[in-house]
C-alpha cells in the first residue's frame, strides 16, 4: 500500500458513511503484526495506537519504524495514533517521528484550558497533514498513568463540543458518554441521548473510548449516532497476557520465546477481527483507500 495515512480521511469517510474504524493499543512487536494481519484479512481500513507508557517503553522511532513496515507491505490503508497525550513536547516528538494521529488529552483542565492546550496541537500538527483527536467531559477508568476515578468521570456537554470543534480545528472529537477504560463491572451506562445530541451538533467522526466489554448492540448504536473510530486496549492486553499463561500452565519450563508469542498473537488477531465486525469496518479499505486517493489527486492539481 505504501505509506502511515493520517486518519482523518478514514474517519470522515467512517462518519459519513455510518461505520466504524477499530484502533486497537498495542505494546509489542507480535501485537502490532496481530492487528495488521487482523485488517488484511478482514480487509479493513486500521489504526494502530500506543498510549504514553508504550511509546517510553519501545521508542517512537522503533514504533513508528515497525508501523511504516506494516504500511508498506499491507494492502490496507493504516494510521499510527497517539493515544491521551497531556504533554505538548511528547506529541511533536511523535510527530517528527513520523506518527499520522494524536491524541491531545486536556480533559482534566478546565474548558478554555483545553480549548488552548488543543489550538496549540492543531497548529504543530497542522503542517505535517497530521490528525488530531481531543476529548470533552471525562472518560473514567484507568489508561497507563492517567486514572479518572468513576465520580469524577463527566459526559460531554453538547453546546460545549460544537463551540470546542469552531474553537479548535480539531479533526476527531472524543465526548465522554459514560464509557470508561478497562473492565465494565456490569453493562456499561451509555448515554445516548446524550451523544444523539452531540451528533447532530457535531459533523465530525467521534471517538469512543473505552471499547472493551461494549456489547455489540451497544457499539452498533454508538456507530450510528456518530461514533466513527473505537478504541481497544484492555481486552487485547487481557488475550495476550491469557494465552502466554495458558502455554507457562502446561509448560512451566518453556524458554522460547516464540512458543508462548506465537499463541498471544493469534488471541489477540481472533479478537481484533470480532471488534472490527462489531464496529462494521470488515470490508470498507477499498472504499477508505478511494477517498484518500482521491483527495490527494484533487491536491496534485
Ligand atoms: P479500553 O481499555 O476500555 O479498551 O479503552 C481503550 C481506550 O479507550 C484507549 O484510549
Amino acid at each position: 500500500m505504501g505509506h502511515l495515512v493520517s486518519s482523518t480521511t478514514m474517519l470522515q469517510t467512517a462518519r459519513e458513511q455510518q461505520f466504524g474504524i477499530t484502533a486497537f493499543n498495542v505494546h509489542t512487536l507480535e501485537m502490532l503484526q496481530a492487528v495488521v494481519e487482523a485488517a488484511e484479512e478482514m480487509e479493513s481500513p486500521l489504526i494502530i495506537q500506543t498510549t504514553v507508557g508504550t511509546v517510553h517503553h519501545l521508542g517512537p522511532d522503533y514504533i513508528v519504524a515497525a508501523a511504516q513496515t506494516a504500511a508498506r507491505r499491507a494492502t490496507v490503508p493504516i494510521a499510527l495514533h497517539l493515544d491521551h497525550c497531556t504533554d505538548y513536547e511528547l506529541i511533536v516528538k511523535c510527530i517528527r517521528a513520523g506518527y499520522t494521529s494524536v491524541m491531545i488529552d486536556a480533559s482534566m483542565y478546565a474548558y478554555a484550558e483545553n480549548v488552548q492546550r488543543t489550538q496549540e496541537v492543531v497548529k504543530v500538527a497542522a503542517a505535517a497533514g497530521v490528525n488530531v483527536e481531543a476529548e470533552l467531559g471525562k472518560v473514567g477508568g484507568v489508561e497507563d498513568d492517567i486514572i479518572v476515578d468513576e465520580h469524577e468521570a463527566t459526559l460531554a456537554i453538547p453546546d460545549e463540543c460544537a463551540a470546542f470543534v469552531a474553537a479548535t480545528g480539531v479533526h476527531t472529537l472524543a465526548p465522554a458518554i459514560g464509557t470508561a477504560h478497562g473492565i465494565y463491572k456490569g453493562e456499561p451506562n451509555i448515554a445516548f441521548n446524550r451523544l444523539r445530541e452531540i451528533g447532530q451538533r457535531v459533523q465530525l467522526p467521534l471517538v469512543l473510548h473505552g471499547g472493551s466489554g461494549i456489547p455489540e448492540e451497544q457499539v452498533r448504536r454508538c456507530v450510528q449516532l456518530g461514533m466513527a473510530k473505537m478504541n481497544v486496549a484492555t481486552e487485547l492486553r487481557i488475550a495476550f497476557s491469557d494465552a502466554i499463561r495458558a502455554v507457562f500452565a502446561s509448560h512451566a519450563a518453556e524458554n522460547d520465546p516464540r512458543k508462548y508469542m506465537v499463541p498471544a498473537k493469534e488471541a489477540v488477531k481472533r479478537l481484533a477481527q470480532e471488534k472490527m465486525k462489531m464496529a462494521g469496518c470488515i470490508g470498507k479499505a477499498k472504499e477508505v483507500q478511494a477517498r484518500t486517493d482521491h483527495l490527494k489527486a484533487s491536491l496534485c492539481y
